[in-house]
């Protein structure tokens, strides 16, 4: 399928938000096509929260604890996002799997980032994952958001080295250079349209590359 456009985004976090950072610098720059409507934490402590409002962007905790189910939370969380028009959703270091409320309002029109070459080393700790496999490369994933874990087609990947007397937090850090700039640069595909998604595929049905500074 191919999109409509898509322009207002939303952005999950649950942490410090360097990846949030990279989207709204991208936004501003003009790289992105896009707002950004909310900035929304299950985290109250988010410090990434700071830097949406520094932003001027509206912020919005949402309580986990105070759902029973997961599903009543993300009926919520949907509540909050189409009230807004929100047609895209960013998770930038969310932490937190979905359930059908969110991933039957916003299937194909949501991205995550995680910092591993996927299907290679899903879920916490990635880069000790990549360490203690000794691969000799990783990188980063943005993918579309499905039901499984760090799953969904994948839109892009960069590769970073592994260098032998790297540490989690070394490679975490070269890694997340290179987040950076991956995840404006996936979402401006995203945005552009002319992609469809053919089983586990992310294919560009639009030969004309994004043009991304
Ligand atoms: C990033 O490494 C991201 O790939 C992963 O969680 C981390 C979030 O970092 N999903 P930040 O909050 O964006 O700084």
């Amino acid at each position: 399928m191919t999109p409509d456009p898509i322009s207002k985004i939303a952005v999950l976090i649950s942490g410090r938000g360097t990846n949030l950072q990279s989207i709204i610098d991208a936004v501003q720059r003009g790289d992105v096509n896009a707002s950004i409507a909310v900035v929304i934490s299950n985290r109250e402590d988010a410090p990434g929260l700071e830097r949406a409002r520094r932003a001027g962007l509206e912020t919005l905790f949402i309580n986990q604890g105070a759902f029973p189910t997961r599903e009543a939370f993300d009926t919520r969380l949907v509540q909050e996002l189409q009230g807004r028009g929100v047609t895209l959703v960013c998770l930038a270091g969310f932490m937190r799997i979905f359930s059908a409320p969110m991933l039957e309002a916003f299937g194909n029109r949501m991205l995550n980032i995680h910092p591993s070459l996927l299907p290679a080393f899903p879920g916490l700790h990635p880069q000790q994952q990549a360490i203690d496999h000794g691969v000799k490369v990783s990188g980063v994933t943005v993918h579309l958001v499905d039901g499984v874990l760090d799953g969904g087609p994948i839109v892009l990947q960069r590769t970073v080295p592994v260098l032998d007397d790297d540490t989690a937090e070394t490679l975490a850090a070269r890694i997340l250079a290179e987040e950076h700039r991956a995840y404006p640069e996936a979402l401006a595909i995203v945005i552009a349209g002319g992609w469809r998604v053919e089983g586990r595929r992310f294919v560009r049905t639009r030969p004309d590359p994004v043009t991304f500074s």
